[in-house]
């Protein structure tokens, strides 16, 4: 089994007589109010997604993550996980110990430690992490709309409220490991997508599956920008394109709580070392891959891996090239492996599918199977 990343995988959930403990000492602590988008990163800290880290990054580590994409203790981190705090709550929290975290209707989430308070800088932060300060980028939104006073320290969390309609699919890294171990699969494929599957999806994560034991899927389900399919339909389209066409008895399904940031090449080595700590051996790394707009280049979200050691990031990428239908070959092909000129291929930005959607048009078999189409359909009804 691989190693998660740094070596332990972070467990920080509290048990029942622990929360006794702290609900002894609610008055005592000042409360901070977080986003859905700051309770997926706790809960993802909590749950060991995001192990080595233990807690929201301190000073000195959110310098060290935006200048050498590492923690201080050398290891490759890619993203910085903060936690924005309000200027008006500065001295009180200052002065304690402890902070506790609560959603919007003020259930108690969990717990962080005081340990860094500091002043973020966030055109740096945008910088470094998006390649861009451009506030049309949705991640540097995002990033400027939140307070740059950031608060560090070690969490642990209270318990688990549910976020969204898919109970039945939050698998834990603990739980994935030992269900790798207990189905016997030494080599896993991780693969992440924020979209629904289309057939070049489908082309890409079968390839890969032909070279390795299993396929976990592992959706996006987090925070998303507003004109993304949303989470549920997306899910739909998996459970119904599993149930046609994959080999069930080599494939997980499973749902990736984190936000989408769209840090195209920092974010897939994110996406990369979090599918580690799931027990994936190997991961998918596309065109473009969690990209938006023109901000990327095709294959830098690839190329950024060649900063990194191997030993250093674990787990094996496994790149591809763009992938479509090709009408000559008469099935699915790459650039790397179609020598026919583009009026072959089948090839649909998520854009224009949206508005074929819209107008009642049908996407091509050869883009999108019927089954998911039909589910995309519907769900678009739906609203
Ligand atoms: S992402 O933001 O999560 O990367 P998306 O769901 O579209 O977006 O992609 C999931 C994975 O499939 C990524 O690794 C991406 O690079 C890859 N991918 C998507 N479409 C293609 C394609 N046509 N050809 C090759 N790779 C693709």
């Amino acid at each position: 089994m691989i190693q998660p990343h740094g070596g332990t995988l972070v467990s920080r959930e509290l048990s029942n007589a622990d929360i006794e403990h702290w609900l002894k000492k609610r008055e005592r602590y000042p409360v901070v109010t977080i986003s859905d988008r700051t309770f997926s990163d706790l809960y993802c800290i909590a749950t060991g997604v995001f192990s080595p880290l233990t807690g929201f990054l301190t000073e000195a580590d959110y310098h060290s993550v935006l200048t050498d994409m590492r923690l201080c203790n050398g290891l490759v981190w890619s993203i910085p996980i903060t936690l924005s705090i309000e200027p008006e709550q500065r001295d009180a929290i200052a002065s304690s110990d402890y902070v506790f975290l609560q959603r919007k209707d003020q259930s108690i989430l969990g717990v962080v430690e005081v340990e860094s308070i500091y002043q973020a800088d966030q055109q740096k932060e945008a910088q470094s992490i998006y390649r861009t300060t451009d506030p049309n980028h949705p991640g540097v939104r995002s990033l400027l709309q939140q307070s740059s006073l950031y608060l560090g320290g070690s969490i642990w969390l209270w318990r688990r409220p549910q976020l969204d309609p898919f109970t039945n699919y939050h698998l834990t890294p603990s739980y994935t490991r030992n269900y790798f171990q207990e189905q016997q699969w030494n080599t896993i494929v991780g693969f992440q997508t924020r979209n629904p599957v289309h057939r070049a999806h489908e082309y890409i994560q079968k390839v890969a599956l032909e070279t390795v034991d299993a396929l976990f899927l592992h959706p996006l389900v987090g925070e998303t920008k507003a004109d993304d399919i949303p989470a549920e339909v997306r899910m739909k389209s998996y459970e119904t394109i599993l149930e046609h066409y994959y080999p069930t008895e080599r494939v997980l399904l499973g749902v990736f709580p984190a936000a989408m940031r769209y840090a195209g090449p920092r974010e897939a080595i994110f996406h990369a070392i979090a599918r580690k700590n799931y027990g994936c051996t190997h991961f998918i790394v596309g065109r473009d891959h969690a990209g938006v707009g023109n901000y990327y280049g095709t294959y830098d979200s690839q190329h950024i891996f060649k900063e990194i050691s191997s030993d250093d990031l674990g787990i094996k990428p496994l790149f591809f090239e763009h992938s479509f239908y090709c009408r000559r070959c008469m099935g699915m092909a790459s650039y790397k492996t179609c020598p026919h000129s583009d009026e072959d291929h089948v090839i649909l930005s998520g854009t224009k599918v949206r508005q074929m959607l819209t107008a009642g048009e049908v996407p091509p078999p050869e883009f999108s199977r019927p089954e998911v189409i039909r589910v995309l359909i519907d769900g678009l009804a739906k609203g």
